[in-house]
């Protein structure tokens, strides 16, 4: 198993070595490397057993440092990155030369965050060189939300998990790219679109799900449990499992006839931030369960609401 631990020293000189440590994000953990040693990133795709067609992530600690990650900056982009960073959000511009083929899978544009969590921005800082990190879980698995999530699954592979707590916004950050200068969200995620619209108006919305995605990590097997998961009205598919123990993850009430310790609820005073941050923990504690499959009952289609319900979908058989 890895050192879980909270030496930023020590995860700053294993990276300077082209080693791999699991580091938190206020979105999710992440699986980082240095970004501009082929090297490690190639082990950052091994180590996920991720296929080399889906681009990584370029984090830095601050907007000077993207700006020599990039080539072009649209005015929109601009304004987002003043608003929201550092932050769950990932903007997705023209590349420059001097970032890797390899991390952004040939692709002439480069995928950049600054993220918030102090633990990382101080790792950032200290480091000459940025950091390519995809969610710290095997590919097509849900994303680790404690240090201990990444250790139950990678912990084999890794020498080093930087650990910053639970996460505080629980979900991969939101994807935005542009074309002709004007914005296109390819990923839902920690920043919901009303607040995003509120700072730039109108955008549009492009959930890629085929074989050759903007967003390859958008593929529809993505966050799958260990159970096969069911998503939508939990009054409606109940009857098709008859015979089958049910485990019911439900947005604010139990359902009165399964047993309570079968379920679990994402915020019982329908907090929709509260249930982003419980979700991906919760969706792993049914592995646990005395269960055969998971019934998630879709949230209302707003705030983070709508990015919770795209995770479920994508984790559905059924959908
Ligand atoms: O919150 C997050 O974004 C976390 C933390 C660790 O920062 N990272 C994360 O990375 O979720 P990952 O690799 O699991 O998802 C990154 C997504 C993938 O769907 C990938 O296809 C997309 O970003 N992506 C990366 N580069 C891209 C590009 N140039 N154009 C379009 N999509 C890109
Ligand atoms: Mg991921």
């Amino acid at each position: 198993m890895a050192e879980i631990g909270t030496d930023i020293q020590k995860a700053a000189s294993l990276l300077r070595r082209g080693k791999l440590v699991a580091i938190p994000t206020e979105t999710v953990y992440g699986l980082a490397g240095n970004a501009f040693n082929e090297e490690a990133v190639l082990s950052i795709f091994e180590t996920k057993n991720r296929p080399q067609f889906d681009p990584l992530i370029v984090h830095s600690s601050g907007i000077q440092w993207v700006k020599q990650h990039v080539n072009e900056i649209p005015v929109l982009a601009g304004i987002l990155m003043d608003e929201f960073w550092p932050g769950p959000m990932t903007l997705v511009l023209p590349k420059k030369e001097i970032v890797p083929d390899l991390v952004t899978s040939g692709l002439d544009s480069v995928a950049v965050r600054v993220p918030s969590h102090p633990m990382t921005q101080e790792l950032l800082l200290m480091l000459d060189f940025p950091l390519a990190a995809p969610s710290a879980n095997p590919f097509g698995y849900v994303s680790p939300t404690t240090a201990q999530h990444v250790n139950d699954q990678l912990g084999d592979k890794i020498d080093y998990i930087l650990d910053g707590g639970s996460t505080t916004v629980g979900l991969e950050s939101t994807i935005i790219g542009f074309e002709e200068g004007k914005p296109i969200v390819y990923r839902l995620g920690g920043l919901s679109i009303d607040v995003i619209e509120e700072s730039i108006g109108p955008v549009e919305i492009a959930l890629n799900q085929s074989s050759d995605p903007k967003a390859p990590g958008m593929l529809k097997s993505h966050y799958a449990p260990g159970k096969p998961l069911y998503f939508g009205n939990p009054g409606e598919l109940i009857s098709d499992f008859d015979g089958k123990r049910i485990g019911f993850l439900g947005f604010m009430t139990r359902l009165e006839f399964l047993p309570n310790d079968r379920q679990l609820i994402l915020s019982p005073h329908g907090d929709l931030h509260e249930a982003a941050v419980n979700l991906f923990a919760f969706m792993r504690e049914f592995e646990k369960f005395p269960v055969d499959i998971i019934l998630a009952e879709q949230l209302p289609e707003i705030g983070l609401g709508r990015a919770i319900n795209d995770r479920l979908r994508r984790a559905a058989v059924n959908s």
